[in-house]
């Protein structure tokens, strides 16, 4: 069985409160179940994490090493600063997709860089929630 690991950045523990025009009113539970589901339909194991801190993003995309067979990943701000992000997905060599919420291309100058996006197989933005779905059926194939 393929095991997946699903890890939130900072602020989408309070998706559904956080400005519901760009993100929606769904919250972040909702999600989780949203994802749980979507992982018994394709017969793969997921484990869903959220983290306000850099550090423990980098140190939960080192520890999947051998623990799991890809990453679905929206590290929401640290996107766009973080480099720390970008090795430890490069230095593990799984499989990672990059996933946002909203379309980033569609909004702030400083939401256009991707660091992490040169180390993903495919990036995902914009679908709302269905992006995580997507992105595990990716990793599927
Ligand atoms: C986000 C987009 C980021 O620019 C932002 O900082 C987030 C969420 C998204 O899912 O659309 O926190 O990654």
């Amino acid at each position: 069985m393929k095991r997946i690991l699903v890890l939130n950045g900072p602020n989408l523990n309070l998706l559904g409160i956080r400005e519901p025009g760009i993100y929606g009113s769904e919250s972040y539970a909702a999600l989780v179940a949203m994802i749980e589901e979507k992982a018994k339909a394709l017969g793969v194991s997921v484990e869903v994490r959220q983290t306000n801190h850099e550090g423990v993003l980098v140190d939960w995309i080192q520890e999947a090493l051998g623990q799991f067979d890809g990453i679905v990943i929206n590290p929401a701000a640290y996107t766009h600063t973080s480099v720390a992000i970008l090795d430890a997905v490069k230095a593990v060599g799984l499989p990672t997709v990059e996933v946002h919420i909203s379309d980033v291309s569609k909004r702030e100058d400083f939401r256009q860089v991707s660091y992490i996006r040169a180390a993903c197989v495919k990036t995902i933005a914009g679908h709302g929630f269905q992006g995580y779905l997507e992105a595990m059926e990716v990793l599927c194939k």
